[in-house]
């Protein structure tokens, strides 16, 4: 055996491994926090009312039921379908993050992934301290992470968020009356600094939020202005606030002062894919423009996570993975994507 072709050999093995995979160009990968279900405990069973009116937001208990009565058998976490084709809509690719998953493979994984979304979901985070715990987990990886790996949090992901930096503390969230409406986002003085909502962002989307009724609120929790300020202030800044039916303030879009994390109260996956179809809702708006601010927002979102070199070892351990359709431990009906966990 001649030299050269030993050398090409191994020349070509370490080309292999270092360009093996363009995750970060091609397809970044964001990680959604599964939500967990047992039919025990969240199944609103007319028997024992009192335990769901503890664990539910009871305004969510027709959605909550009319979903998870058809959960599959052995599926202990979900989330909707959604939010992945809102991130799909960007360019990025899912994977689910098992909200039991253990530390070392939360560590692990969070090595290949470009990005983290927090769902919303029918409950308060304390009532639900599996996923409340690993949500911190990342939200401490992210915030103290050298590389730029983003977080988003929608709707219960925002209150979690925020249920975080008050260290846990429920009293950080209020009662709002703001399920199933759209609303325009009034920002605040701190958004024309926003990495969201400020210089990026293009003059005409900018108008639609602010000036039409866009936004889907269905929330009965939220943070107001006040806790804002007094319990989260040090570390996040409220971009915008609205109204909700009562007249009370809530901040409704928000991001970390200096790390990648950004949350809303609102839902911008809903206007082009929540197909719950609540016949004779104004939410959410399926209008041209609403429709556009939203797509916009899943680009900059995923172009954020393309700010990071994060990646799966090689084709294979991408796709073990990436959520595609059902598979191993998953189902996916009535718009939910169910996991069974090992
Ligand atoms: C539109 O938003 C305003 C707040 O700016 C709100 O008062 C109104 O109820 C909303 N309209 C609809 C149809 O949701
Ligand atoms: C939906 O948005 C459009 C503009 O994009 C606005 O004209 C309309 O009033 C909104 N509808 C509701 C029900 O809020």
């Amino acid at each position: 055996m001649t030299t050269l072709p030993l050398i090409s050999l191994i020349l070509s093995i370490l080309s292999a491994s270092t360009h093996a995979f363009d995750q970060v160009y091609e397809q970044p990968v964001i990680g959604i926090l599964t939500f967990p279900y047992t039919s025990s405990s969240l199944l609103p069973l007319s028997s024992d009312q009192s335990v769901v009116s503890n664990i539910l937001n009871p305004s969510s208990l027709k959605f909550a039921s009319s979903r998870f009565g058809e959960a599959p058998d052995g599926a202990v976490s979900y989330f909707d379908a959604s939010y992945k084709q809102w991130l799909e809509e960007g360019g990025a690719r899912v994977a689910p993050i098992p909200y039991d998953i253990d530390e070392d493979e939360l560590t692990e994984l969070f090595s290949k992934i470009n990005g983290v979304l927090f769902t919303g979901g029918p409950a308060t985070p304390e009532t639900i301290p599996e996923y409340f715990k690993t949500a911190s987990k990342i939200y401490g990886l992210v915030t103290e992470s050298e590389d730029h790996v983003p977080l988003w949090g929608t709707c219960l992901g925002f209150e979690t968020i925020s249920s975080i930096v008050a260290e846990g503390g429920e009293s950080v969230l209020g009662d709002f009356d703001a399920e199933q409406i759209s609303l325009p986002l009034m920002f605040t003085g701190a958004a024309s600094e926003s990495r969201v909502f400020g210089p990026e962002m293009p003059q005409q989307i900018k108008d639609i939020l602010w000036s039409q009724n866009v936004t889907t609120n269905w929330h009965t929790y939220g943070v107001g202005v006040d806790n804002f300020e007094s319990l989260l202030s040090s570390e996040l800044v409220a971009t915008s606030t609205n109204f909700d039916r009562g007249g009370l303030e809530f901040v409704s879009s928000m991001e970390h002062i200096s790390k990648p994390v950004f949350a809303v109260q609102w839902h911008p996956e809903s206007n082009q894919y929540d197909t719950t179809d609540k016949a004779g809702d104004d939410t959410p708006n399926r209008s041209a423009e609403g429709v556009q601010a939203m797509n916009y927002l899943s680009g900059w979102f995923v172009e954020e996570a393309r700010k990071n070199d994060h990646s799966f070892e090689d084709g294979d351990d991408f796709k073990a993975h990436i959520l595609s359709s059902e598979g191993d431990g998953v189902v996916f009906d009535n718009w939910v994507y169910w996991f069974e966990h090992s």
